[in-house]
């Protein structure tokens, strides 16, 4: 998909952003711990936490990101949207750490979607190329890091010398297990549950076998367990096609902060107000005797 021209294209659009990009991009994460430590903290409306490696008495196993918010970052700064999509790479990598030290175990984000191929082809291309810049500049260190890599999505429609990539960077990580870090990319919800309804019809499977047990093995996340928390960057109180299976029982966070923006903090907000929530499930609970 990516032809010679369009890669020179995006490369002379992306390269002069590199500079400028310095002075914006977030602060590398040591120097932000430090910022932290010192920063008056004004918080959610719960207790400000004296420190933020304060252990939750509830950790979420999984949390769905939904990274929205790079755009406007971008905007905001008299900046290409393309600089807002390169900083909320570099987001990811600091609050991938930041899950692992809450116990975090598995993190989806949502990082293009099957809508997405829509947005003007300067756009597609230059996340395209971004997710391959990403996966050459930083898969050592993630492995090194333990962390798994995992993809939803489908492939088909992604270039095949991406698709390569992809495939190799599931295969080296693949039994690392300090975090799974499963990248929706070219993920829709729908064109899922599609696809794991042709999987089971062509498997043979008889109408009355079907429970919703086996059905979760036939989608993209068959061996992850269903999200606890999904949250949602930039302001905005909708799914959007991401994983409208998984999620029907799903804690929802969001907040107005841009992608790029969310730090440490803002997920410690997060899961704190998840320490808030109530999980019934469709049960009622029973007074605690
Ligand atoms: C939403 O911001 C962002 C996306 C399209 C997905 C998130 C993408 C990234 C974090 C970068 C790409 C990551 C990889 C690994 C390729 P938006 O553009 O909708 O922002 P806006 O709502 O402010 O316009």
């Amino acid at each position: 998909m990516l032809g010679v021209g369009d890669r020179s294209l995006l490369l002379s659009f992306m390269y002069p952003l590199h500079r400028h990009l310095h002075q914006h991009m977030p602060k590398p994460v040591a120097a932000r711990r430090l910022q932290i430590k010192t920063m008056s903290t004004e918080m959610n409306n719960h207790a400000a936490p004296a420190n933020l490696n304060t252990p939750f008495p509830s950790v979420p196993y999984h949390v769905g990101i939904i990274m929205d918010g790079n755009g406007r970052w971008a905007q905001k700064r008299g900046l290409p949207r393309a600089a807002g999509h390169q900083a909320g790479v570099d987001n990811i990598r600091r609050i991938l750490e930041s899950s692992v030290s809450h116990g975090i175990k598995v993190l989806t984000i949502y990082a293009f979607s099957t809508e997405n191929w829509q947005r003007p082809l300067e756009e597609v291309t230059g996340l395209m190329l971004l997710l391959s810049l990403t996966i050459k500049r930083q898969l050592n260190e993630l492995h090194k890091n333990g962390v798994q890599i995992r993809h939803s999505g489908r492939m088909e429609g992604i270039d095949p010398d991406l698709q390569k990539q992809i495939r190799h960077a599931l295969e080296v990580t693949q039994h690392n297990d300090r975090i799974i870090l499963n990248v929706a990319f070219n993920y829709g919800g729908r064109a899922e549950i599609l696809d794991a309804v042709r999987s089971a019809l062509a498997d043979g499977i008889a109408p009355e076998e079907l429970t919703e047990e086996l059905f979760s093995h036939y989608l993209y996340t068959a061996d992850l367990p269903d999200p606890d928390l999904i949250i949602r960057t930039g302001g905005e109180w909708r799914l959007s096609n991401f994983l409208i299976w998984q999620a029907a029982y799903a804690e929802y966070y969001t907040t107005p902060t841009y992608w790029p923006d969310f730090d440490e903090k803002e997920l410690y907000k997060a899961l704190d107000e998840y320490n808030h929530r109530e999980r019934r499930f469709g049960r009622v609970l029973q007074p605690h005797s």
